[in-house]
């Protein structure tokens, strides 16, 4: 029983020692006329600096360029910072904490083929376990954790 208890709190140490997640995330969207987009980001955030937008379209049906935000509001694609129109994907980093408007040059825009994405900071890892944990735990593999684990159990059934 007690050996079972040291396995979990080692376990449980071990993993609480990793270091979050930082893997950008890739949303697909499918880019098409007649399609109002905007609750697709509430339906499909929270977006984060770094993350991917990949927008699936027809060629010649329609476009992605991205626009300021007058530009959004009024459908204009006049001041496009970046105009895509070939292929039939478009994948778009988010690289900056910001907010992104993307229209459809074609008319559809109107129609409501137009897109807000507002990217937020990744939230800061969360405190590790202890102040050792922390000092092992950026440079440390997840293997090298498991076996510090079981060194720890191995150390603790020694003593009972
Ligand atoms: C996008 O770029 C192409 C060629 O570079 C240009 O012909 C087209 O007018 C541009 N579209 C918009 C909406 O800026
Ligand atoms: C983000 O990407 C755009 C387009 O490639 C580029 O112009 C801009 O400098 C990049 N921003 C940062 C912070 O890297
Ligand atoms: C798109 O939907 C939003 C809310 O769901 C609505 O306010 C807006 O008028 C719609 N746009 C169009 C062009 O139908």
């Amino acid at each position: 029983m007690r050996a079972v208890c040291a396995l979990l709190l080692a376990a449980a140490a071990a993993f609480a020692a990793l270091p979050a997640t930082t893997t950008a995330n890739k949303f697909s969207i499918n880019w098409k006329p007649n399609t109002n987009y905007s609750d697709w980001p509430a339906q499909n955030g929270p977006f984060y600096k770094g993350d991917w937008l990949v927008f699936y379209y027809t060629a010649g049906q329609a476009d992605v360029i991205q626009v300021d935000a007058a530009g959004y509001n009024k459908c204009d694609a006049t001041n496009a910072i970046s105009n895509y129109s070939k292929g039939r994907t478009y994948a778009f980093e988010l690289n900056e904490t910001k907010t992104y408007y993307f229209i459809c040059s074609y008319g559809y825009c109107f129609g409501g083929m137009r897109l807000v994405i507002k990217t937020e900071n990744l939230p800061p890892p969360s405190p590790p376990a202890s102040a050792k944990a922390k000092s092992a735990a950026p440079a440390a593999s997840r293997a090298s954790l498991l076996y510090a684990a079981a060194a720890v159990l191995a150390a603790l059934l020694r003593m009972v």
